[in-house]
């Protein structure tokens, strides 16, 4: 999606907040916008300190702010045409399973970081697809965030946004989700991945390929990581890193561990645990050799880490599918693809490709066909540019 477009987008949503609260808002209203994410690689290696290389991409979730003189927040989804309203002075409601919790959460959280909030009217609307692994979620927390903050006249740094962001669906929704998604969504910047050290929070911007591009094929198979096997395989992890971490205190996060570690230890631990720390480890040094390979400009290699990461996400993790496995070997055997993989939480959503540039819309093309003689199902592909995050978006 060019700027121009995300211009005109954000403009039509301003259009259209004003003529829903014409004689209910006096100020201005303000527009803010924050993209969708897809992971290269470095999938389940966030939550214990790990490393991941994902970017942002052009679907995005457009909050528009303005203020009311009462304690109320009321929100209103233009996808689900629906309004909801809150009082601002009794937020500690639990989560609803609504569209709602993910907006007022994020007020919830500013509230609880001492930010003070008066009433307001929020708008949002979106195209990223839902439940389909690429942080849909994220993308309403982080877009709530800036218009929040600007609304209460606060600021927040990048790091702080992500880790507000991440609280909310950690304690609010309850869904226990690492800090990858709100991080790249706050902070990427167009044309580029973002390599996150997930332990320090340091990260590094680095240039993608010009002659290769980005193909997401969205399998139609749903997931939602709230559903639980997300947690259940996050409770394998973390019991294998915790006998890890009692046999070797150096150990502190499974990012600390090495194969060798781990079949130290093997015989204490359940098969599960084993085999998802084992995807968990060799994940996490497949992000920094997939660094060194973009950085190098050696896209043959990246693409075969993505292979490898898949049949690790596949074997040790368990946590691909039926449909997701046969894009990846469909994609194999097309002209130009260099990589494929699952990209997200797991057990569904979309699929992640790397592709020579001359060859990517025909790539798409026969991804889908292919699919579709063999499942009947129609996919969704999408060739996609990196775009900048929400922050650099707001700066602009
Ligand atoms: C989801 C979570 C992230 C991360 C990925 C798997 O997207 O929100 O924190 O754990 O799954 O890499």
């Amino acid at each position: 999606m060019s700027s121009e477009q995300i211009r005109r987008d954000l403009q039509d949503q301003l259009a259209a907040h004003q003529v829903r609260n014409q004689g209910i808002a006096s100020s201005p209203a303000h527009a803010f916008s924050a993209p969708a994410r897809v992971n290269l690689i470095g999938e389940h290696t966030d939550y214990t300190g790990g490393f991941v290389l994902p970017l942002a991409i052009g679907f995005r979730t457009i909050a528009v702010v303005t203020p009311r003189s009462d304690d109320q927040a009321v929100l209103y989804s233009s996808n689900f045409n629906e309004t909801a309203q809150y009082d601002l002075r009794s937020l500690a409601l639990p989560p609803r399973g609504h569209w709602s919790d993910y907006p007022i959460g994020v007020a919830w959280g500013l509230q609880q970081q001492g930010i003070r909030l008066t009433g307001f009217n929020l708008s949002i609307d979106g195209n990223v697809p839902l439940g389909s692994g690429l942080s849909s979620s994220a993308s309403i927390e982080v877009a709530t965030a800036m218009a929040l903050l600007d609304h209460s006249r606060s600021s927040l740094t990048g790091e702080q946004i992500a880790l507000l962001c991440q609280k909310i669906e950690n304690v609010y929704v309850g869904s226990p989700c690492g800090i990858m998604d709100q991080f790249v969504i706050t902070n990427a910047i167009d044309k580029h991945a973002l390599m996150l050290d997930c332990r320090s929070l340091s990260f590094d911007h680095l240039p993608l390929a010009t002659d290769a591009r980005i193909v997401i094929c969205n399998s139609m198979v749903k997931h939602s990581i709230a559903d639980g096997e997300y947690g259940d395989r996050r409770g394998e992890v973390e019991r294998g890193q915790e006998i890890l971490r009692q046999r070797n205190p150096a150990i502190q996060l499974l990012r600390d561990a090495t194969i060798a570690d781990l079949e130290a230890a093997r015989t204490e631990m359940s098969e599960a645990s084993y085999r998802r720390c084992k995807h968990i480890i060799t994940e996490n040094d497949r992000v920094i050799q997939t660094r060194e390979a973009l950085t190098a400009g050696d896209e043959r290699r990246f693409g075969q880490l993505m292979f490898t990461a898949h049949a690790s996400m596949r074997d040790d993790f368990a946590a691909s599918c039926e449909e997701i496995d046969a894009l990846v070997e469909i994609a194999r055997t097309l002209p130009g693809c260099l990589g494929a993989r699952i990209t997200g939480g797991g057990f569904g959503g979309c699929t992640v490709n790397l592709v020579d540039a001359a060859h990517a819309e025909e790539f798409a093309l026969n991804l889908k066909a292919k699919y579709r003689e063999q499942y009947g199902i129609d996919a969704q592909t999408y060739v996609c540019e990196a775009v900048d995050g929400a922050l650099a978006r707001a700066t602009q």
